[in-house]
């Protein structure tokens, strides 16, 4: 839901915008004062904060998509990211489920994702070097060993891997078996990202996990034994029965177990999930409120400053120089990413495209011989600096010195915004430059769309204002992962 306010260019500054609200809306986007900063929003505003550009017609997608692959873009760094909408089990918070596994299906999907691949290979966009590679789900560790050779050798075989390439692979630890490993490793993968969302056995297993916090830790190292790839695994904070002690145990296991990095994840409660029913017909405890989640996020960061690690964005960590984190990177930079598969997401020259999530209706395209895309939107006139500002906000600062030199003066008017939230305990200001404080980065989604709903009502005379609304449970992998 989207409030608009004004519409007209606005020549006297962002300090007009912001007297122009009502106190409801002044709240929303600025925050309110209080004590414990920690408080300063009342809720999660979006899931991933951005400002759409327009929608194209359905009739110019093929010709602006084949445009594209026509450009040599030497140089550019992009990245591709491919989609196995398969999972063994469904866990009840999650939001990107879409399918169960079931061998026939499996297998006529990797030959279609093949084929995909195969559609635009030699295409001069192509000829250049993709440096990273994110295979992501559902579950692309439940493939057959069988299965992911064929998709990895396809990945190879297609697409120009520079020479110094990331390629993930995402999954879960029941699938990290011999067999399975061994096929990932044989086939170039270099960076695994597992989800174990809590190392408690009973938390894992009250939201539908299935191994214990020992099998956890042994496959790890089982993992971590073939010295091929980067480990980085995944936690949330704020599932039920995951109290301050459980997440501090949680926190504690990340420094001996054999892992590279990790991300710490607040709990999205979506409105249609299995979690939310299972709360309200009381067969699982509430699970912690927003103020409770800050405090999570609050009691990890304290910690893991006292250790020798690098924290990389917001919610992402570095244990050991193995993980690159390229991929992420790429996307919060908003390179080009290549989407394929049903229900991937990505951007190309001037446009974000989402492919058919339907299984069957995606096969069907492919066998078609076109580009399975669903929708595709032009970017905003602003997107360059939306994305500067969205990647400099992940990576918890802001500096508007540099953004002033790329984009032009009137970014300088944020300072504004930041003066506002410095007082709120949100960032702190030194010249030309502002940084995220602890509640600062909690709170990071709130700020970025509050930055770039500032902005582009200074630029654009735009008071498009997103309101918060039910989280629904329909995550889209790829590029729009990147908040
Ligand atoms: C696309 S999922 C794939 C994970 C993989 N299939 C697994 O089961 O571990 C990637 C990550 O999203 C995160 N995630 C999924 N649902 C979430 C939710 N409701 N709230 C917060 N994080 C969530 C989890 O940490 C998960 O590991
Ligand atoms: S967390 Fe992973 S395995 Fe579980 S439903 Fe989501 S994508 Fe599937």
């Amino acid at each position: 839901m989207r409030t608009a306010v004004g519409g007209a260019r606005n020549d006297s500054g962002l300090q007009a915008v912001l007297d122009a609200m009502n106190p409801e809306l002044y709240a929303m986007v600025v925050g309110r004062q209080t004590d414990n900063p920690l408080e300063v929003f009342q809720g999660k505003r979006v899931l991933h904060s951005d400002i759409r550009g327009g929608t194209l017609e359905r009739g110019q997608w093929a010709g602006l998509w084949q445009t594209a692959l026509q450009r040599p873009a030497p140089g550019e760094k992009r990245s591709a990211y491919i989609h196995i909408p398969f999972c063994r089990h469904k866990c009840l918070y999650c939001g990107f489920f879409q399918n169960f596994c079931q061998e026939e299906l499996e297998n006529a999907y990797i030959e279609r994702l093949v084929t995909e691949l195969k559609m635009h290979a030699g295409s001069p966009y192509l000829t250049n070097p993709v440096n990273a590679v994110f295979i992501g789900g559902g579950t692309p560790s439940a493939l057959s060993p069988a299965n992911i050779s064929r998709l990895l050798a396809a990945i190879r075989q297609y697409l120009p891997l520079s020479n110094d390439y990331e390629l993930t692979l995402e999954g879960r630890v029941h699938d990290l078996i011999p067999e399975k490993m061994e096929s990932w490793f044989a086939g170039g993968v270099n960076r695994i990202s597992i989800g174990v969302q809590s190392f408690q056995t009973k938390v894992r297993q009250a939201v539908g996990r299935l191994d214990d916090r020992e099998t956890i830790l042994k496959r790890l190292e089982a993992l971590a034994g073939y010295n091929q790839a980067a480990i980085i695994i995944d936690l949330i904070y704020g599932l039920p029965y995951q109290s301050p002690e459980i997440w501090l145990e949680d926190i504690a296991a990340l420094k001996t177990a054999a892992v590279d990095g990790w991300d710490l994840y607040q709990l999205n409660v979506y409105e249609n999930s299995a979690l939310k029913k299972e709360i309200a017909a009381g067969r699982l405890p509430e699970v912690a409120a927003i103020e409770e989640q800050a405090e999570l996020f609050a009691m990890a960061h304290r910690i893991l400053s006292e250790w020798a690690v690098a924290q990389i964005s917001v919610c992402h960590w570095a244990k050991t120089n193995r993980e690159r984190n390229m991929y992420n990177n790429m996307a919060q930079q908003g390179n080009t990413m290549l989407p394929f598969g049903a229900g991937a997401g990505g951007r190309a020259d001037g446009f974000s495209l989402f492919q058919e999530r339907d299984i069957k209706r995606y096969m069907q395209k492919i066998d078609d011989g076109e580009k399975p895309v669903m929708m595709m939107m032009t970017l905003h006139e602003s997107a360059r600096l939306h994305d500067a500002l969205k990647n400099q906000l992940k990576l918890g600062y802001l500096d508007l010195d540099q953004l002033a030199a790329s984009f032009g003066p009137r970014v300088r008017e944020l300072d504004v915004l930041l003066a506002l939230w410095e007082k709120q305990g949100l960032v702190t200001r030194g010249s030309g430059m502002a940084r995220l404080t602890v509640a600062g980065q909690f709170w990071y989604v709130n700020i970025t769309q509050s930055v770039l709903e500032c902005t582009n009502a200074l630029l654009h005379g735009m008071g498009v204002w997103e309101k918060p609304k039910a989280m629904q449970g329909m995550a889209m992998q790829g590029m729009a992962m990147q908040a």
